[in-house]
């Protein structure tokens, strides 16, 4: 695996590259949850890229920037064992070379306003800016996103919609512990308590997508389930069954549907999902 982290490296290594690249864009403090993203991208294509970059402009002035967990050494070898071919590690002035505030800001309205976005304002400006950025200097064929991040992959997919990006964007579905638990970089904050706590959030999901899907009422499915996370010790951001493609409130036609939520637990906020069909 080569590793390559200045513009004049990318472009004297791309200047090799074949047409068919799958990406893989990650912010390190890798796990099996990215790797699934890097095997699927394996599959599929001739060559593999991943990026490992904490990107400062989606974290709030309150968020866990510094405390993020870097891990370069351990991400590398990681990701060699999963035959990626190439690991672009970017710095700063690599992403951003005329400063963050002056570069060029990408967003999608509306949905990047609701659920994640009307608690982390300006945080899904911060993901397609940089995703923007990270695509039009790889220039990858498909470009590997995990449905974890739900609002996040259907941003993505928005955004290279509207801006008529020649890259595919691939949802990968969530890889999780056996307790139901999804895998998160963010994990690492639970304290030995918490982690015993946590799988309840996929627990809250599974059962509210279940009685959804049976035909009860969203509102009192999306109440039941943030008063569920409360008895739990957590304190649940939002609680929101919306259409799964457009993240619409749904209409009673809809059918095709995803429960979604935010909740801290401690420190940790934690976010989940679950995609059914009513
Ligand atoms: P990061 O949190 O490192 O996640 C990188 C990719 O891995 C995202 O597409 C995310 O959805 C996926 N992922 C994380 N946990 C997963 C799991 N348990 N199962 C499947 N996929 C999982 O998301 C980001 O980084 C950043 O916002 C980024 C897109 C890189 C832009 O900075």
């Amino acid at each position: 695996m080569i590793a390559v982290r200045t513009l004049t490296e990318l472009a004297a290594q791309r200047a090799q590259w074949p047409q068919d690249i799958g990406f893989v864009p990650t912010m390190g403090g890798l796990h099996e949850g990215h790797m699934a993203l890097v095997r699927r991208a394996r599959e599929a294509h001739e060559m593999v890229v991943a990026s490992v970059y904490v990107n400062p402009l989606q974290f709030g002035p309150k968020e866990d920037y510094a405390a993020y967990p870097r891990a370069e050494d351990a991400d590398c070898r990681r990701l060699a064992q999963a035959s990626a071919d190439v690991v672009f590690l970017p710095t700063d002035a690599v992403i951003y070379p005329r400063g963050r505030e002056r570069h060029t800001q990408v967003r999608v309205p509306g949905l990047s306003e609701e659920l994640c976005g009307r608690h982390r304002p300006g945080h899904f400006e911060g993901v397609t800016t940089v995703v923007a950025r990270l695509l039009g200097l790889v220039r990858p064929r498909a470009c590997y996103m995990g449905k974890k991040d739900y609002q996040q992959w259907r941003i993505v997919t928005r955004m290279v919609e509207d801006l008529g990006l020649p890259t595919a964007i691939v949802g990968v579905d969530t890889v999780r512990e056996a307790s139901g638990l999804a895998l998160s970089t963010r994990n690492a904050y639970l304290t030995p308590a918490e982690r015993v706590r946590a799988p309840v959030l996929y627990e809250v999901l599974t059962e509210g997508a279940q009685r959804a899907a049976a035909g009860a009422d969203l509102a009192d499915v999306e109440a039941a389930c943030a008063e569920r996370l409360e008895a739990s010790g957590f304190v649940p951001d939002y609680v929101a069954v919306r259409c799964a493609e457009d993240l619409a409130v749904p209409k009673a036609t809809d059918a095709d549907l995803v429960i979604l939520a935010a909740a801290r637990l401690g420190r940790t906020r934690l976010i989940d999902n679950r995609e059914f069909r009513r």
